[in-house]
């Protein structure tokens, strides 16, 4: 059975499929048979950023398909060994299942209160209705200049009872014109942007690592 990484978020354009194509990337550049399900199928998002990625050739494929619930995204889970979650643009109930299926559910935010506060409640509301704090993270996307307030974000969100994960992604152009060209946020042609997006991709892999090893013992 494949494991599951949700990414979900209670507002839209905050960064879930950008960070849903940079894990499953990451993955399958390291050999595991993964796919994205798409769980957006009013916009297909990632389904169409693969057809740009298959028109531009570019490797490792990343395949991705859309599935209009997490039951038949379920159903071919046993041909993975990886099935990442991008999720709707908005909280519904379907949330609320991709988070209890998921070993490791992202919540992808940026920084301001207008995007901690949403983002927060969703996953008071998460755990409240039986998901472990344990198996949520959230990751800092489109975080600007200043490291006072991505530490007081760190913060917020530390006091809010959930981890953060290390590493961000900067707001940057490169990472949308590698997006439009069918690249993860790994894959840009700035090297600097590559590594930032390798330490936040590498944090990801971590944590779904000691979820899983736990999970296990
Ligand atoms: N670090 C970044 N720097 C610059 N642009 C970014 C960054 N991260 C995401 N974007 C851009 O922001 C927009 C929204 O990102 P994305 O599609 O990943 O969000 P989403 O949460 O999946 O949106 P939706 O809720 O509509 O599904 C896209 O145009 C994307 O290219
Ligand atoms: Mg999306």
């Amino acid at each position: 059975m494949a494991l599951l990484v949700g990414v979900v978020s209670q507002k839209g354009g905050v960064g879930k499929s950008t960070i849903a194509r940079m894990v499953a990337r990451e993955y399958a550049q390291a050999g595991w048979r993964i796919k994205i399900a798409d769980l957006d199928i009013s916009q297909g998002t990632s389904f169409n950023w693969q057809a740009r990625r298959l028109q531009n050739k570019v490797t490792p494929d990343v395949p991705v398909e859309r599935f209009g619930t997490l039951a038949l995204a379920q159903k071919v889970a046993s041909s993975y060994d990886l099935l990442v979650l991008d999720g709707p643009p908005h909280a519904t109930e379907g949330t609320l299942a991709i988070a209890k299926a998921s070993q490791l559910t992202i919540l992808p935010t940026g920084l301001a209160l207008d995007d901690l506060e949403p983002q927060v409640l969703l996953a008071h509301e998460l755990t409240r209705r039986g998901v472990p704090a344990a198996r949520l993270a959230f990751v800092l996307v489109r975080v600007g200049d200043s490291d006072v307030e991505q530490n007081d974000a760190r913060a917020y969100l530390t006091r809010a009872g959930y981890s953060v994960l290390a590493g961000y992604l900067p707001e940057k152009v490169g990472y949308r014109r590698a997006s439009d060209e069918g690249r993860a946020a790994t894959e840009t042609r700035f090297p600097s942007l590559n590594q930032r997006a390798d330490e936040l991709a590498q944090a990801v892999v971590d944590r779904v690592s000691t979820v899983t090893r736990e999970e296990a013992a």
